[in-house]
């Protein structure tokens, strides 16, 4: 059992300009906005926007004060995911068998109220400077306490759910991640890779899945592998200064749609090697998507046992070569896409070459 992990509530992004990044996730994947905090609701300190569509809720988060620690957040890490937050049933049970159990404490269960009632949250940290907040919402009617309605609505491309949440840990943690994940919050190793199944001839990294017994929550950890060459998780450990969220995957039951207005937004995606289709179909055989869609709108496809899935994945979503976005369908597949690791890393490859670190 998941010891009482509900699913992903929300995961919130700590960024430099939280009104630009609210428009961006609106335009470029279609988010709702549909709540703020800040200054205006009895929030002084700091500004968030609640973003969804369909069962995702994105919080962007920028800190007002000049001594917010989250501003130090920002100078080390530069934008990114600082909390996966999870709804829970019993939050004393969820976070006092957490610490209990060898997880840091970042916030005691404490009762977070304001006119349409109150909700119960406590907090841990997870690798780097991340976090996981439990939420006992207790029939709690409102999105979460503060935040007041600010509709603006987004052209939805089929965003569904979060797949998966995936982290990059430094070199030889993974191990301890996994261990980790089972003892706190009873996550287990659902799958593994090593750098055999991930690497090219310079680079390498390893990763191992873990997940609820359901495999509703699902987080692949990745570490670096020695290669001839910088793993580009090295060079996301370098980027970001420690270990941190490298990406979330968004699941939809309509790919070939999704991507059509995700380009049509102007979301970068990481170009597909020339070549990749010259043999993707003898590797993974019959789809029920049109193959000349697929490779018209360059989405990777891979199979496994159980199945099939697609996806593809954003180029990093700032400056910094730290996170960005998979977009993935399901069609039976439990996996994630090992068929492409090759052929997705030659690209990643040439793109550290051009930022000097490879
Ligand atoms: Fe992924």
């Amino acid at each position: 059992m998941s010891q009482g992990l509900k699913r992903i509530h929300h995961v919130e992004f700590v960024v430099g300009n939280a009104k630009q990044a609210s428009y961006f996730y609106r335009q470029g994947f279609g988010f709702d906005q549909v709540g703020y905090r800040g200054p205006e609701t009895g929030f002084p300190d700091q500004v968030s926007y609640l973003l969804e569509q369909n069962n995702i809720w994105l919080i962007l988060t920028t800190p007002l004060r000049h001594d917010d620690p989250l501003n130090t957040w920002l100078m080390l890490h530069g934008d990114g995911v600082r909390d996966i937050a999870f709804e829970v049933e019993n939050l004393d049970e969820v976070y006092s068998k957490a610490v209990s159990n060898g997880a840091r404490s970042f916030r005691e269960p404490t009762v977070d109220s304001d006119k349409r009632g109150s909700i119960r949250t406590a907090a841990i940290h997870t690798y780097g400077e991340t976090l996981h907040t439990f939420i006992q919402r207790d029939g709690y009617e409102g999105m979460l306490p503060g935040f007041e309605p600010a509709e603006i609505k987004g052209r939805g491309t089929g965003l569904q759910f979060i797949d998966h949440v995936v982290g990059n840990v430094a070199d030889r943690q993974m191990d301890k991640w996994v261990d980790w994940y089972d003892r706190t919050l009873g996550l287990s190793k659902f799958v593994s890779y090593d750098d055999n199944d991930i690497s090219t001839e310079y680079t390498a990294l390893r990763s191992t899945v873990v997940a609820s017994a359901d495999r509703a929550i699902k987080f692949p950890i990745n570490e670096p592998a020695a290669g001839k060459k910088k793993s580009q998780i090295q060079e996301y450990i370098d980027s970001n200064l420690t270990a941190g969220v490298q990406h979330l995957a968004f699941n939809t039951s309509n790919i070939l749609d999704t991507i059509k207005a995700l380009r049509a937004n102007g979301v970068d995606f990481l170009p597909v090697p020339e070549g990749y289709y010259d043999n993707v179909w003898e590797r993974v055989g019959v789809v029920e998507e049109d193959k000349g869609r697929v490779k018209d709108l360059r989405i990777l496809v891979d199979r496994d046992d159980s199945g099939y899935l697609l996806q593809l994945f954003t180029r990093p979503l700032q400056d910094r070569p730290t996170f960005f976005i998979e977009i993935i369908q399901r069609s039976g597949s439990d996996s994630f896409g090992k068929g492409n690791f090759k052929a997705l890393f030659e690209t990643i490859e040439q793109e550290q070459t051009l930022r000097g670190n490879l």
